[in-house]
């Protein structure tokens, strides 16, 4: 029989990489994070494919407010529409136990704010090329988004209004995925009562704090706030309190990065500064056009992506090291016994369940999911991790005479992780 462990008080059992716990079609296989409106576990389906995916399971309170519960349904299969490079792909929207969750493709990585942090942490840099990189990518999923059609060919205008750090995710891949897209506007819309939005204003636009209308432009100025954080590894806005920092994001004072950041040329100012531009009619007009100038100075780099891989497998080494063992792990235990590979094998789905027929069949380990690309890259036996040759901006190391060690309050201004 499998082990099924019946949520308590709205409980989930999170499971654990070698102890799989049943949640509607899936397996969970332990927690990623807990947030305010939701738990993310690492996942992985019952039937179908050998994958790691992500189930993000919104919390119960949630879920009371019934128009919330619409929203979230809608936005989540808008979400599904978003198939593009630089946005995580969101497979399924569903309710399970009384538990709404959105299913999504397991991203093995680190998102922004943990990057920021681990680079304030150890006085390191994102080296420049990598930073504007990261932000083109950035600009392109949000074009994406915002000029998809549907189905009648006319214009969805989705805007994300949640580009911030934590929802940009880095692989150790060197992929750059948006997260949480689509969903943004049910969770804004009915988390301000619960005290959820707050730390959400340093990212947001002028126009968003007002209260505006909105449309794309207002996530072409968070990603302007993005861009210039990685630039600077210092928050752009803050402030002592909510009110005074709303002042801040309503004047949109924005000093130059370079002013913190020597490597940052004058034309990477002007990008960043007419990303940030106050009022809507000065700033880019669209994220493609953003991408388009950030792309430019990239190809003057000589910039290869490699070596954003390089750099989150060299940032967080220890961590990318037990991602690997954990995918692993994940992939190929067992829930209870027979059973379940009883399901598998006699599962109408037959056909779509790839190298799953037998219960003891492993996954040859260049064929995780999560953590893509050649097989080589998963075998941490050379020096997965090392410097890029190519690198233009040597990183740090040698801090305290550096004048381009990144100044600031280390540690405390991107957000410890729950
Ligand atoms: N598809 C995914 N694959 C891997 N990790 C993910 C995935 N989706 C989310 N995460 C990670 O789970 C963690 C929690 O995400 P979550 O969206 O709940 O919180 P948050 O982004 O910090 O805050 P917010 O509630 O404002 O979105 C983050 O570190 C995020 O990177
Ligand atoms: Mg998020």
């Amino acid at each position: 029989m499998v082990s099924d462990r019946p949520s308590q008080e709205g409980k989930l059992s999170p499971g654990a990489p070698n102890d799989p716990v049943p949640f509607g079609g899936y397996y969970l296989l332990g927690l990623i994070a807990r947030g305010g409106m939701a738990e993310v576990y690492r996942a992985r389906p019952q039937l179908g494919d050998r994958r790691l995916l992500a189930v993000k399971v919104m919390r119960p309170q949630l879920a009371r407010e019934a128009r919330f519960i619409d929203m979230f349904h809608r936005e989540g299969k808008l979400a599904m529409m978003l198939r593009n490079r630089c946005i995580v792909e969101t497979i399924e929207v569903g309710q399970h136990d009384g538990r709404h969750y959105i299913t999504m493709e397991y991203i093995g990585g680190r998102d922004l704010t943990q990057v920021l942090r681990r680079c304030q942490e150890s006085a390191q840099r994102i080296p420049v090329p990598h930073a504007v990189y990261i932000a083109a990518r950035i600009a392109e999923g949000l074009h994406f988004a915002h000029t998809l059609g549907g189905p009648d060919g006319r214009p969805l205008n989705i805007v994300n209004r949640d580009v911030s750090p934590s929802n940009v995710r880095l692989s150790y891949d060197g992929d750059v995925k948006l997260l949480d897209f689509g969903i943004a506007q049910a969770l804004m819309k009915f988390t301000s009562e619960i005290g959820i939005l707050k730390g959400k204003f340093s990212y947001m636009s002028p126009e968003q704090i007002r209260g505006m209308p909105l449309d794309a432009r207002t996530d072409v100025f968070s990603a302007g706030i993005i861009l210039h954080e990685m630039l600077t590894t210092e928050k752009l806005f803050r402030g002592d309190t909510e009110f005074a920092l709303m002042e801040k994001v309503r004047k949109a004072e924005v000093p130059p990065p370079s002013n913190f950041n020597r490597r940052v040329t004058p034309e990477l100012d002007a990008i960043a500064q007419k990303a940030l531009a106050r009022d809507v009619a000065d700033r880019y007009q669209s994220a493609a056009a953003l991408a388009a100038d950030l792309d430019a100075l990239i190809a003057g780099y000589r910039f290869d992506p490699k070596e954003l891989r390089q750099f989150m497998r060299q940032l967080f080494r220890r961590e990318y090291a037990k991602e690997l063992e954990e995918s692993e792990t994940s992939l190929d235990a067992e829930p209870g016994s027979g059973e379940v590979s009883m399901q598998v094998v006699t599962g109408a789905r037959a056909g779509t369940v790839p190298g799953v027929g037998t219960p003891t069949e492993t996954v040859p380990r260049h064929m995780i999911p999560g953590i893509r690309g050649a097989g080589s890259q998963l075998t941490p036996t050379t020096n997965p991790v090392g410097p890029s040759p190519q690198d233009p901006q040597p990183r740090t190391e040698s801090p305290p005479e550096d004048p381009d060690k990144p100044r600031g309050f280390w540690g405390s201004l991107f957000k410890k992780r729950k």
